[in-house]
């Protein structure tokens, strides 16, 4: 007797589609075989017609995160709840440390506040802003505790998580020694700060000017900046939403070279260009790094296609339209971040369906790049026996327009609004348990559990 069984669906991974039943234990996956016409199940599902996909795993999320002077928008129930609806079974979310504070701790607050909100799987990545000795030796026991993956800011002086290259080298080392992997926001923040100044002179104060002030060039030179010191001292990096052409070509460059360099970008940057910024809701539009022009756009699909990007990532980090608001006359009083965490399988899965990559490209940068990344393969990112039972069945001829009033999270507005996709999750499973069911959310606060990673290798 299995708990649950998924019928007559082709199923899609990283590597292969084929048809195929799933019968699924105790939150697992116990079988895949052709037909299990003679077993029961407590729940059968006909999946004739529909695509059946592993979870996907969002890699970058920013969930109740105080920043920009506020706190962004979506709790850990609200954001999870828009995971689970989209099709996105574990989320990343960003611990910052506090001044002074050990790194194991700063994760056990968050995961306390998150534990019993959480509607899907979470794990957490640590971004390092006060890099002390002690600090450093405690990498070795945040991995120990599942944490594999450390962030470091190269911008943001004013909001405290900027650190300086001697800060972000000394953390590489570290987490090489320890099985870890150091990710990056690359900017160059001197640059940046001297444009703002000059544009605030001149009264220019559109969400125009936040773009203007960290165009391509902006990124570009800390990009390769984070690459010029991860090849210099052999290791591992991973540049966290990558915009920009010559990011892309630097990255492509050191991967070509045998280097341990990874790269995220997130549908923001894949399916708007600059000239949201020009907008009248331009401000809604403001992230950091900001979206880009169209060569770049271009730039990043390639990478994708060629593998030179092994994950695409939401960057999750909304904010209500009255606090986007405060930034109407001054670009920079702009919280800087947007939504997303709802939106990306299904819509790197339309890309899919509408011919531009296959779907098991989508499959393998949404969920299975992902966990075999970051530490949590077999039992994340794939559809195979022993796995997690994260499952999102999909139907590829469902026309679906994205609005505010058809998403979950807690937020008042969404960029993605009006944007219409090919294909639609119907169906979205957490570990077995139903949580998503044609457009409605039907899973429980306090379902999701901590996702313990392992070190990499
Ligand atoms: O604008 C953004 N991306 N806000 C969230 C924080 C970050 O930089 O990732
Ligand atoms: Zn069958
Ligand atoms: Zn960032
Ligand atoms: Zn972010």
């Amino acid at each position: 007797m299995m708990d649950l069984i998924i019928k007559n669906g082709t199923v899609i991974t990283a590597k292969d589609t084929f048809k195929a039943d799933i019968g699924v234990r105790d939150g697992k996956i116990e079988v895949i075989t052709r037909s299990l016409d003679q077993m029961e199940a407590k729940q059968i599902i006909d999946a004739t017609g529909n695509y059946v996909l592993p979870g996907a795993l969002d890699a970058h999320t920013h969930l109740e995160m105080p920043f920009g002077g506020t706190v962004s928008s979506d709790s850990y129930e609200a954001g999870t709840r828009a995971a689970a609806c989209g099709g996105t079974t574990t989320v990343f979310d960003f611990v910052i440390q506090g001044k002074g504070q050990g790194l194991v701790e700063a994760v056990e607050g968050r995961r306390a506040l998150c534990e019993p909100q959480a509607c899907v799987d979470y794990s957490f990545h640590t971004a390092i802003t006060d890099l002390t000795p002690a600090v450093l030796k405690e990498f070795k026991q945040a991995v120990d505790y599942g944490i594999n993956s450390f962030k470091v800011f190269m911008v943001y002086k004013k909001e405290g998580l900027m650190v300086d290259d001697g800060v972000m080298v000394r953390a590489m080392i570290r987490a090489k020694e320890v099985g870890a992997r150091v990710s990056v926001h690359a900017e160059n923040p001197d640059v940046i700060d001297m444009n703002i100044e000059n544009f605030l002179k001149e009264g220019k104060t559109h969400a125009w000017y936040h773009y203007l002030s960290r165009p391509e060039y902006a990124e570009a030179e800390a990009d390769k900046r984070a690459i010029h010191w991860a090849k210099s001292f052999n290791v591992p990096l991973y540049i966290v939403h990558l915009a920009c052409k010559e990011g892309m070509d630097e990255v492509t460059r050191a991967r070509q070279e045998g280097y341990d360099v990874i790269a995220e970008t997130c549908p923001q940057y894949l399916y708007f260009t600059n000239e949201v910024y020009k907008r009248e809701d331009g401000r809604n539009f403001v992230c950091s790094p900001p979206i880009k022009g169209p060569e770049s756009q271009d730039a990043l699909w390639d990478g994708i296609k060629r593998g030179d990007i092994s994950i695409v990532a939401t960057d999750h980090c909304p904010f209500q339209s009255y606090e986007k608001d405060w930034g109407k006359d001054d670009f920079t009083k702009i919280p800087n971040g947007c939504m997303g965490v709802e939106n990306m399988y299904p819509y790197m899965l339309s890309e899919a369906n509408r011919g531009r990559i296959s779907f098991n490209k989508a499959v393998e940068v949404c969920s299975t790049n992902v966990a075999q990344l970051f530490g949590c393969a077999p039992q994340k990112g794939t559809i195979a026996p022993g796995s997690d039972a994260d499952l999102v069945i999909y139907d590829p001829e469902k026309t679906y327009v994205i609005s505010k009033d058809n998403m979950h999270s807690d937020v008042d507005y969404t960029i993605w609004e009006g944007v219409e996709l090919k294909g639609y999750p119907v169906m979205t499973f957490s570990r077995g348990k139903l949580v998503y069911d044609n457009g409605q959310f039907v899973g429980e606060k306090g379902w999701g559990e901590f996702v313990k990673r392992t070190p990499l290798t």
